[in-house]
């Protein structure tokens, strides 16, 4: 068992807390705080030790994926200082996948994006590539790639279009507009808005809801939800079928049905 905490010790701009705020809970902050959290070479790479560590570690059961807070932002976007000299070439190697958007996504536990601050660009497509946004009022959000004579990269195209239909995110990235976090919780874009001062209530009430469930039916549960857009629909019921046959192979469903009539809570073993 790998511990985030003791893994980000030597590391510069990514740090990871365990079980601070709630049992089962890793929180992890970007943390650039010259560069409003931007993302770059050296993010990218410390935050994929750290996802890796927390997927090795069966006690971390939701992650929280926030800005450090003197950065005065969730993040501000990939670095765009990495852009200025880079050709194709280049960065057809940077787009390379798995890249951080798609381990995000892909780790086995639930992500809860805590928006504590502007996510614009490649910091909008991290917290859409999280399971779950919450946002404080203070935060903007927007993709204003186009602002520079590009597009998102990072997966906006796609999964931004997917959260709030094709005509706002085309507003969006065709504008590169910002908008308030209260908007873009009207729009789909994130799904809790609250003041700064509740975003930890809010955050942590609702990764510890997730932390006390069965690892087993949680990650179960993501895939199925996640295959809602990946897959047509008969396909994707079809998918949801097998994947809950499956959870009756295990101790966990057995566990959670006999709780259910002992009236006690269930204890679950993930397995
Ligand atoms: N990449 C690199 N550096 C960035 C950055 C990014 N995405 N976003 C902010 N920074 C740097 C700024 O260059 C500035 O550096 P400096 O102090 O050396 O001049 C520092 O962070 C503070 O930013 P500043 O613009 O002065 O802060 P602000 O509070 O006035 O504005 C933002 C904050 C986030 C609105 C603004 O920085 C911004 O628009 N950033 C770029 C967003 C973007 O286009 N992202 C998409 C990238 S593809």
């Amino acid at each position: 068992m790998t511990d985030p905490e003791a893994l980000t010790e030597d590391f510069e701009t990514v740090s990871a807390s365990v079980g601070d705020e709630a049992e089962g809970v890793v929180t992890v902050t970007i943390s650039r705080p010259d560069a409003r959290n931007a993302l770059d070479a050296q993010v990218r790479s410390e935050l994929t030790d750290v996802l890796a560590a927390i997927e090795a570690d069966e006690a971390s059961r939701v992650l929280v994926l926030t800005g450090d807070s003197e950065g005065k932002a969730f993040v501000a976007g990939a670095d765009i200082t990495e852009f200025q000299d880079r050709g194709p070439i280049e960065q057809r190697k940077a787009s390379e996948r798995p890249r951080i958007y798609e381990r995000v996504a892909d780790l086995s536990v639930p992500v809860i994006a805590r928006i504590n601050g502007h996510a614009l660009g490649g910091g909008c497509e991290l917290a859409q590539a999280c399971d779950v946004r919450v946002a404080a009022d203070v935060a903007k959000l927007g993709q204003p790639e186009i602002n520079l004579g590009i597009i998102p990269g990072g997966g906006g195209t796609q999964r931004l279009p997917r959260l709030v239909g094709e005509g706002q995110a085309m507003r969006l990235i065709l504008s590169g507009e910002l908008i308030e976090a209260a908007e873009a919780a009207e729009i789909g874009l994130v799904d809790v808005v609250c003041s700064l001062d509740t975003l930890d209530n809010e955050v942590y009430g609702l990764a510890e809801s997730m932390a006390a469930k069965s690892p087993l039916a949680l990650e179960f549960a993501k895939t199925a939800v996640q295959a809602s857009s990946q897959m047509d629909l008969d396909d994707g019921i079809e998918y949801e079928a097998e994947l809950f046959s499956q959870l009756f192979a295990t101790e966990d469903k057995d566990e959670g049905i006999t709780a259910f009539f002992e009236d006690r809570d269930p204890e679950w073993r993930g397995r």
